[in-house]
């Protein structure tokens, strides 16, 4: 019997056309078949506020959703050399209560992306700045810094150049094995 891992993709932008998405339905489409991927939507999610706990349903589903996952996938723009605010946000409120996190232990992958020549570098590495103090066993190479994407990715995650196309299936191939890695022996 195969096994199979499921894994949560969250996506740092909330607008219909976003190139990021784009990337997302790439990444997804490029899947080891060892991995089940499934968007899971942040737009929903209120400004984490501690008055609001016990109170916010989308808090709850999106928890629910991350911890019944065995891994998660970053996929993000880049805002200002960093992570955009609803990204931010979803990973705050699942980090919450401290006790209970949802991230804990999860195997995870980050890929940034941007229509400019720098791939969304600054964001990349202000996600895993936040993985470090929630515990997440973060896949280090391939890294993934995807340049001028909105050329690249059509909007059904088709993918226009073969060398992109490429490196999509070496990443998530890549991912594939890091998952299984960790899922099976998680961390702490
Ligand atoms: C941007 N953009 C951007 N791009 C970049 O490469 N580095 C940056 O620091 C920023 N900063 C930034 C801030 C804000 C507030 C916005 C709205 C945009 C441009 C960004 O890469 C571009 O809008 C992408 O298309 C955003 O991704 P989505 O929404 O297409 O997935």
């Amino acid at each position: 019997m195969s096994v199979h891992f499921e894994v949560a993709v969250l996506v740092g932008s909330l607008r219909s056309a976003s190139i990021t998405r784009r990337v997302a339905r790439a990444l997804i489409a490029n899947a080891p078949s060892s991995l089940r991927c499934k968007l899971t939507e942040i737009g929903d999610l209120p400004l984490y506020n501690e008055d609001l706990e016990g109170r916010v349903p989308t808090w709850s589903r999106f928890r629910g959703e991350i911890t019944g996952s065995d891994a998660v996938l970053f996929v993000t723009p880049e805002y200002n050399r960093s992570l955009p605010g609803c990204l931010k946000n979803a990973i705050d409120v699942g980090s919450r209560s401290s006790d209970k996190s949802a991230w804990k232990g999860k195997a995870a992958g980050v890929v940034s992306a941007a229509p400019h020549n720098l791939g969304g570098f600054g964001a990349n590495l202000a996600v895993r700045q936040s993985l470090v103090y929630l515990n997440m066993p973060v896949m280090q190479q391939p890294e993934a810094y995807i340049s001028n994407a909105a050329d690249l990715f059509g909007e059904d995650g088709s993918v226009k150049s073969e060398a992109t196309q490429d490196f999509i299936r070496t990443f998530m191939s890549a991912y594939g094995q890091w998952v299984a890695k960790i899922a099976v022996s998680p961390a702490g």
